[in-house]
């Protein structure tokens, strides 16, 4: 079969489209043919070799597919030859995979690839850190163009967020974070620094509860505006520094900061997160931004739109052998 191989860690040219021996399923796994493969931000740090010290090559990238599966699932989740979509632990760029079969679930007819590929990795994220919203509560999130924020954001709306503010790096992602609901968006690009900018956005108003994935002085600059008694999720590094945050801070202000990882085995219920993800999508409240559909042999173009950092929304490749 095909699958998209990085042989050695570096920029999107080193993702080559090469004839790899085909997947076997061990137990508890399931056979997919894959019809499209999900981009995510994480697989361009896997293909620099700085996610999470995943140093191992060669390594076919990609976690997450929506294709048929090849059998059915022993519970009745699905049936041999339907429409799924699945979780994996990588080797998501090929023309067929194995997926673990408790992270496999069907796909509504009506749900297109990209929508489903959307809703599996920042879908699930998005539906994670949002678990704990209470109504009334106000949130507050970095990332104005990325695919989690943009679900994020519609649903802390559904989810009868008070208010939600969220940091924009161009006046652009901060149009499309206003049309998604985010009632106040504050500029990182405007010269002065980002914890003022924070202060006068929110006009002096704390909130519940802190939404993080870039780290470093963002992050600082987030805590200042968390309540005291308020919670902060950190769920990436975009950034590329962690912050280094106090413990006294924390047992000040009686913070409760925690992390957050969908790569934890049974760290997410897919199933039902998708089931819910899905049924909004359905009636209208829940839409990605989606992006290009490009060619598997065309990884490196994929790649190069994320990096780009332009908000471009989903990107997904084609698997379907020619
Ligand atoms: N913990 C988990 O299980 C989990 C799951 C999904 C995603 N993530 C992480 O969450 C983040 C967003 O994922 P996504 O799928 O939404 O990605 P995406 O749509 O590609 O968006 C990428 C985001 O990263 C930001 N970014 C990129 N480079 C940056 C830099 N050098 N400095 C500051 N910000 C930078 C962008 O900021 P702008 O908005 O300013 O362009 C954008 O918001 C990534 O870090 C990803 O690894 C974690």
């Amino acid at each position: 079969m095909l699958a998209i191989r990085v042989n050695e860690f570096g920029d999107p040219s080193v993702l080559a489209l090469e004839e790899v021996p085909e997947p076997v399923a061990g137990p508890g796994q399931t056979l997919i043919e894959v019809d499209t493969a999900g981009v995510n931000f994480g697989d361009v740090l896997v293909r620099e070799g700085q996610y999470f010290g995943r140093k191992a090559l060669p390594v076919i990238p990609g976690w997450e597919v929506v294709g048929r599966a090849r059998s059915a699932d022993p519970e009745g989740a699905f049936a041999a030859g339907d429409r799924v979509v699945a979780l994996l632990d990588g080797r998501g760029y090929a023309e067929l995979v194995a997926a673990p079969t408790g992270d496999v679930v069907a796909v509504p007819d009506r749900v297109s690839d990209q929508v489903a590929l959307a809703m599996v990795i920042q879908g699930a994220t998005a539906w994670r850190l949002l678990e704990g919203l209470a109504p009334g509560e106000r949130v507050l999130v970095s990332g104005a163009g990325s695919g989690v924020t943009h679900l994020l954001v519609q649903l802390a709306r559904h989810r009868g967020a008070g208010e939600v503010t969220v940091i924009a790096s161009s006046e652009e992602k901060a149009r499309q974070v206003g049309e998604l609901g985010a009632e106040r968006v504050v500029r990182s690009d405007q010269g002065s620094e980002l914890k003022d900018q924070l202060a006068a956005g929110l006009e002096g108003g704390k909130v519940d509860l802190v939404v993080d994935m870039v780290g470093g002085d963002t992050l600082m600059a987030m805590l200042r505006q968390l309540r005291p008694g308020g919670r902060a999720i950190i769920y990436g590094v975009a950034g590329g520094s962690p912050a280094k945050v106090s413990t006294g801070a924390m047992l000040k202000n009686g913070w409760s900061i925690s992390g957050l990882w969908l790569g934890h085995p049974g760290s997410i219920s897919l199933r039902e997160a998708l089931a819910e993800l899905f049924e909004l999508n359905l009636a209208g409240n829940l839409a990605p931004t989606l992006g290009p559909v490009l060619p598997l042999a065309e990884a490196a173009e994929a790649h190069r739109a994320v990096e780009a950092r332009t908000g471009v929304g989903k990107v997904t490749l084609d698997c379907r052998p020619a």
